[in-house]
């Protein structure tokens, strides 16, 4: 069963593991045990038979949600996870009454747009030349809240 919970000291290497896996200049485990000193932080970890498979990470700021990385293992794919991780998110974004949710994703990235869309968020623009490794531009796609 696929459970979803905080981050907390524990978890920083298998969230980090996850991370080296799914992109192509990750987040090194330093940064990840930063956001557990970070108020403005949100981690949520998918955990399946008591292995990290996925996480989303996110920095709330007054009332404004900047979603950083959802990521899941590559053989847990396609299970829904991702869809779990960010119906947490937005709940909690709800909870705690922000008026949108945005982030950056790569051009290509056909997976995480669709994931996206299934989950309310718009495109609003394009970011040119936003990545490196390779160099490519970002799809700024947010979610707005009625508050
Ligand atoms: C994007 C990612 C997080 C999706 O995780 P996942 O757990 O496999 O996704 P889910 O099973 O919850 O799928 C949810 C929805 O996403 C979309 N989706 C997921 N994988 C997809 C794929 N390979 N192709 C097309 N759409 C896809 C679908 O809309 C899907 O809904 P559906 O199953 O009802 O069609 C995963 O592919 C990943 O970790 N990719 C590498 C990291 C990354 O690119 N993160 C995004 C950075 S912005």
């Amino acid at each position: 069963m696929l459970l979803i919970d905080n981050m907390t000291l524990e978890d920083v290497s298998g969230v980090t593991i996850v991370e080296e896996e799914c992109f192509s200049q990750p987040w090194s485990y330093q940064a990840f045990l930063s956001e557990l000193e970070n108020d403005k932080a949100v981690t949520y970890i998918a955990i399946e038979d008591y292995e990290i498979v996925g996480f989303i990470n996110a920095h709330f700021v007054l009332n404004e949600g900047y979603i950083n990385n959802i990521a899941v293992t590559l053989t847990h794919r396609r299970k829904h996870t991702a869809d779990m991780l960010i119906e947490k998110l937005v709940s909690l974004a709800i909870d705690k009454k922000l008026a949108f949710l945005t982030l950056e994703v790569r051009q290509s990235n056909e997976a995480a747009i669709n994931l996206y869309k299934k989950h309310g968020f718009l495109e609003v623009g394009i970011r040119k030349d936003f990545y490196d490794q390779p160099k490519e531009d970002a799809i700024l796609m947010t979610r707005k809240f009625d508050i």
